[in-house]
């Protein structure tokens, strides 16, 4: 039986939080590879709203499998926060397994992502502020706290002392700061780690285990990506991306199975685009057209509440986003937001400086930073089309755009998202015969 990578293909809140839903009712275990409490996956079901940072997003069939990997960056104070939230709904969370080898994000991550951001200025990432970025530079300078180091006070406190030797200059503007200052005590830090530890330890496992138990027993596996394609660190818009690889290649290292493992890649993307933070956007909108986009989308961060940034579908960055995580489908969604105009746009090219033309994404930021999009415009349709219920009811000019961005990527299209439910998905023919869908039939 197959293992599903998903993954965002645009700038992050593609949706990808509904589609690992859909799927998660089939799979034996769904799995986060990357990323930390930056990421906000929305569910709608029966007209309630769920919001995950941390959680995979199959956490509402009870019981399931639901694996925080090793790659992932984990706020054990957020992760608790999350897990009685969801307790106190009702929902049964036994089946969350956290890695003992991921990464804790520590206070004087969270710290130093606001410092550094300050410091950058009106050069600013316009990063989530969730410590994301400082705590990927502990683990790479092998200078981490890991989810293990949680269950023994000895080797925490040193790990932590060690930690915050060359980071003592930097924090000490903060120390004798109330809201700061008293995070960054040393006995009070190990305490609450401890007593963290203590109240995840029931979850605390060898995951990876755990994963390839369920892929030699030949069962659906899902793994849920964070982010997207464009704010990936070594392929996106660099420095204006998150600190992990958002694309597909690290659901083997962030969950410790190889590449052979992974049979499909779904890449996620909404029928426009949005960016969330400061960097390169070519076919962003600025002008009504975008505000319109924005409300009707709803397009607020989940985890920032920030005013996401809109433009039009760019097809360049589409391709590129297929090519580095050698997508076999594309799942689009929010289609339902771009009925009511009489044209829709879509970016083919971009235009560089000089008047030179990029049909790829251009891997030279002084190019990206400068260019702009070209267009060609496809027919609209005014119909609402979220009561749509297959692909036959959707308007001819909404089909012939879909089948247009399949024809211009060479992905199939899998599934259309026209609203936030989970019944507002219509199933291609290309979804429906899909080897996850066949094989993993969703049980009566
Ligand atoms: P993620 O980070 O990729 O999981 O996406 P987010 O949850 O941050 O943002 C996607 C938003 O769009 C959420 O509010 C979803 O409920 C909503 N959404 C998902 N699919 C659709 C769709 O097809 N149509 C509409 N109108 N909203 C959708
Ligand atoms: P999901 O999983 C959209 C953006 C931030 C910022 C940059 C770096 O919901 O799609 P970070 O805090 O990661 O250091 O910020 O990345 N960003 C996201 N944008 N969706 C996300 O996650 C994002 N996670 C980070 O806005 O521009
Ligand atoms: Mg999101």
């Amino acid at each position: 039986m197959p293992s599903i990578v998903i993954v965002g293909a645009q700038w992050g809140d593609e949706g990808k939080g509904k589609v690992v839903d859909l799927l998660a009712e089939r799979a034996d275990a769904v799995i986060r590879f990357q990323g930390g409490n930056n990421a906000g996956h929305t569910i709608v079901r029966n007209g309630e709203t769920w919001k995950f940072h941390l959680i995979p997003s199959g956490i509402l069939y009870p019981g399931k499998t639901c694996v925080i990997g090793n790659g992932v960056v984990v706020d054990p104070k957020v992760l608790l926060s999350e897990l009685d939230g969801l307790r106190a709904r009702g929902v049964d969370v036994s089946g969350l397994k956290i890695s003992a080898n991921a990464h804790v994000i520590m206070p004087y991550h969270i710290i130093l992502d606001h410092s550094g951001e300050a410091r950058l200025g009106k050069l600013e990432i316009g990063t989530t502020k969730r410590g994301i970025g400082p705590a990927y530079a502990d683990k790479a300078s092998r200078l981490g706290i890991r989810v293990q180091d949680m269950l023994d006070e000895k080797i925490l406190k040193k790990k932590i002392l060690s930690a915050l030797e060359p980071k003592k200059a930097l924090l000490r503007p903060y120390e004798r700061d109330p809201d700061f200052g008293p995070q960054l005590d040393l006995q009070r830090m190990t305490e609450d780690l401890l007593t963290f530890g203590h109240r995840l330890e029931q979850h605390i496992a060898d995951t990876a285990a755990l994963v390839w138990r369920a892929l030699d027993d030949d069962k659906l596996v899902v793994f849920e990506g964070a982010q997207g394609a464009l704010l990936d660190i070594d392929h996106g818009t660099y420095p204006f991306v998150t600190s992990s690889n958002p694309v597909a290649a690290a659901a083997c290292t962030g969950s410790g199975i190889g590449p052979k493992d992974i049979d499909e890649v779904w890449g996620v993307a909404k029928a426009y685009s949005t960016r969330v933070g400061a960097g390169p956007f070519p076919s962003e909108l600025h002008d009504e057209t975008g505000e319109l986009i924005r409300e009707r989308g709803g397009e607020f961060g989940t985890t920032t509440g920030r005013a996401r940034r809109t433009g039009w579908m760019d097809l360049v960055a589409l391709r590129y986003a297929a090519r580095i995580n050698s997508l076999t489908a594309l799942s689009i969604t929010k289609l339902d937001v771009l009925s009511g105009f009489d044209r829709v746009k879509v970016c083919t090219r971009y235009r560089g400086e000089d008047d030179a033309r990029f049909d790829t994404f251009p891997y030279h930021q002084s190019v990206l930073h400068h260019a702009t999009a070209e267009y060609e415009e496809l027919p609209g349709w005014r119909e609402d089309i979220s009561e749509c219920r297959s692909i036959a009811d959707l308007p001819q000019a909404a089909r012939d755009y879909l089948d247009w961005i399949a024809d211009q990527t060479g992905v199939p299209v899998t599934l259309v998202g026209v609203g936030p439910g989970r019944e507002q998905t219509l199933w291609t023919e290309a979804g429906a015969a899909s080897p996850a869908i066949v094989a993993a039939p969703v049980q009566a």
